[in-house]
């Protein structure tokens, strides 16, 4: 039997959501939508992996958690078709992720670019947590037996290691779990992640190598999902360019990752094709295009922006949302639990 199709996916409550996550990640949750079951989840466990002084204490988690959360419903998420809730109050999770810890090796984890990244020079010094960050993602989504998994480029390898932990498991409990019965004998499927669009891998408006991100000191290098429309229109203005006027055709973009940036941004809110941009836009002055597409940041942006600050100004109504969400999502991993606790031999109450 083929597993059921279901979208699962993350956002972390660090900060400062910008139009790199919107692109890369949220719009394809919304459109997600329209085919699938959805979960949607604010990984607030993930968001303490780093030191307090990286994260902002507790009522700076609190308070970022409300607002991804608003983001996700201000964009066009509907709690009520489908799920979204923050993982700390479904403790399968957790219990989940430690039956994982003995799963995966850590000859995998020390793989990851991620951890090499954030870790940085000082591994003694990282937590427990952060290297072990990829094994919750893991459980995260296999806690639902999720198939389907949109999220930006970046997180294409913890993608396959949670395949790997998936096959592992399936492999390692084989007998167990066909003697359960369970879709013979394969009892997680083998997640797969989609990075679909014109511009998954959103470039600081500062610098075209560079990615956009929360972290740059500079805050014209993003904008932010909650700035208004004056500081939207401003940040694209500004956005650095080269002197040339903007090519006709997409080959023209190469080597001019400041172009090419700008005109997948276009692309991407528009919902239409780089080529088509660049048929349009073409052989005229950058000037032209930066006005058409400040406009365009702006149609699609500030009433998300609105919207978001609207919701997080009734703090009560959001936890509402997240309660009601999480009440949803444990009934779903409560039975994905009991399986797994079966398959491991674990003994619980009947
Ligand atoms: N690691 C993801 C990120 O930083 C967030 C995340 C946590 C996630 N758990 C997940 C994404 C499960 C998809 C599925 O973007």
């Amino acid at each position: 039997m083929p597993f059921v199709e279901r979208v699962f996916s993350g956002v972390q409550p660090t900060g400062n959501l910008h139009l790199g996550n919107y692109l890369g990640a949220i719009v394809n949750f919304v459109k997600m939508q329209e085919t699938h079951n959805c979960i949607y989840c604010v990984v607030d466990m993930h968001a303490i992996t780093q030191g307090v002084d990286v994260w902002g204490g507790p009522a700076e988690l609190a308070r970022n958690t409300r607002e991804v959360t608003a983001a996700f419903i201000a964009a066009g998420i509907d709690p009520r078709k489908h799920i979204v809730f923050n993982q700390s109050q479904v403790s399968g999770h957790a219990e989940l992720a430690w039956i994982f810890n003995c799963v995966a090796r850590m000859g995998w984890l020390g793989r990851m670019t991620q951890f090499k990244e954030k870790a940085g020079k000082d591994r003694e010094n990282a937590s427990v947590g952060l290297f072990d960050y990829p094994v919750l993602m893991a459980a995260d989504i296999l806690l639902y037996r999720a198939t389907h998994v949109p999220v930006g480029e970046d997180q294409k390898q913890h993608l396959e290691l949670s395949r790997d932990i998936a096959q592992k498991f399936n492999n390692d409990f084989g007998d167990s779990i066909r003697a359960q019965g369970a879709n013979d004998g394969l009892f997680f499927p083998l997640p797969e992640p989609l990075i679909t669009g014109p511009a998954t891998r959103v470039m600081s408006l500062r610098d075209g190598t560079k990615k956009m991100s929360k972290s740059d000191a500079s805050d014209n290098s993003r904008i932010n999902l909650t700035d208004d429309a004056d500081t939207i229109a401003q940040k694209i203005r500004k956005a650095k360019t080269d002197p040339e006027p903007l090519p006709s055709e997409e080959k023209g973009l190469e080597a001019r990752p400041e172009a090419d940036n700008l005109v997948g941004i276009f692309a991407a809110l528009a919902e239409r094709s780089k080529a088509e941009v660049l048929r349009e836009f073409g052989g005229g002055q950058f000037s032209s295009f930066k006005n058409a597409l400040a406009e365009l940041c702006v149609t699609k942006l500030a009433p998300i922006a609105g919207e978001m600050k609207r919701l997080v100004s009734d703090p009560g109504h959001i936890d509402s949302i997240l309660n009601d969400g999480s009440d949803r999502a444990r009934a779903l991993a409560q039975e994905t639990m009991n399986l797994s606790k079966d398959i491991v031999g674990f003994i619980r109450r009947r």
